[in-house]
């Protein structure tokens, strides 16, 4: 996803600079960026010149210190408390005062990040959508210590983003995965008890209800990993069964079956079109 919000903000003008922990890996994030302004570009949503400006706009760099001249840090590393705060810990040195944190946490709470920061005023909730380039929603979310003049800052960023906000409270899910996740975990329960195929039930979900993608499809794009984390620290939240991460979904993950970025999931991409795979049920 960080390469998603780099590329979007480096469109409406921002000057970016994408930190990421390898070589590898940034240029896997630079070459991901570059074929989507490309796409985008090819289908007229974008003109040459506005992709050519984007690519000037950006920078890479390994370097954490070298965030310390940003005015807003966008933090979009995988969902683990532990990790993501150890980050801010060191950024909270790093960086000036007046900078201010954001956090593209899908299942987190902003105040649990806030708070291991000596600036929980300044700290606040951007979660994007998958493809960020594509979606245009942005939940802002405000923290109980996050300041008005932050929260504002937020809503402005996300329009100059051309994105639609919309203001979650900061309760684990905020209110695209309250929904969703308990979805995409019913999928998967319907399967295991035998409701139907994983493309009958994809197919049910995208013709009976005008889903662009299938839950299975869904989950193969998000990661089987992601989602399994997700739902795993919101059930920690609420205790409630309907978060609960299925069997069939752990026993996926440990299989090492995350989906598309792995090339196994629900579905199997070596072939074109992808085909089901039969989980072993
Ligand atoms: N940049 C540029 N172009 C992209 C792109 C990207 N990142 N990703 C896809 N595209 C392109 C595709 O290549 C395709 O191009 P062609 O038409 O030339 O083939 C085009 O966009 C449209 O793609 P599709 O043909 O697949 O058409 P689509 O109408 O299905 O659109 C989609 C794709 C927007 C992804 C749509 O399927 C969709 O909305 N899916 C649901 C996505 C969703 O629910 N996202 C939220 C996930 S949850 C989350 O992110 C939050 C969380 O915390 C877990």
């Amino acid at each position: 996803m960080g390469s998603g919000i780099a590329q979007v903000a480096a469109t409406a003008g921002f000057p970016t600079l994408v930190r990421d922990v390898g070589d590898a890996v940034l240029a896997k994030g630079r070459s991901a960026i570059s074929r989507s302004l490309d796409k985008l570009a090819e289908k007229g949503k974008l003109d040459g010149a506005t992709r050519d400006g984007a690519l000037t706009r950006l920078s890479f760099t390994t370097d954490l210190g070298a965030l310390r001249s940003c005015d807003l840090v966008i933090e979009a590393v995988v969902e683990d408390l532990e990790l993501k705060n150890a980050l801010w810990r060191e950024l909270d040195v790093l960086c000036p005062p007046a900078t201010i944190f954001a956090s593209n946490t899908s299942s987190l709470t902003i105040g649990e990040m806030a708070s291991a920061t000596a600036r929980p005023d300044r700290f606040v909730g951007l979660h994007f959508f998958n493809p960020v380039p594509l979606m245009p929603l942005v939940e802002v979310i405000r923290g109980v210590t996050t300041s008005p003049e932050t929260f504002d800052v937020a809503m402005k960023f996300a329009r100059r983003l051309g994105k639609e906000p919309v203001v979650s409270r900061d309760r684990s899910g905020f209110i695209v995965n309250l929904l969703l996740v308990p979805y995409l975990l019913d999928a998967v329960r319907a399967l295991e008890r035998g409701a139907g195929s994983i493309a009958d039930i994809d197919r049910g979900m995208q013709l009976g209800c005008g889903h662009p993608m299938g839950p299975f499809t869904l989950l193969d794009f998000v990661g089987l990993d992601t989602t399994a984390r997700i739902a795993e620290i919101m059930f920690q939240e609420y205790r409630e069964p309907r978060y609960a991460p299925p069997p069939l979904l752990r026993r996926m993950v440990t299989a090492g079956m995350h989906g598309r970025k792995t090339g196994r999931g629900f579905y199997d991409y070596a072939t074109d079109p992808p085909t089901p795979l039969d989980p072993g049920l």
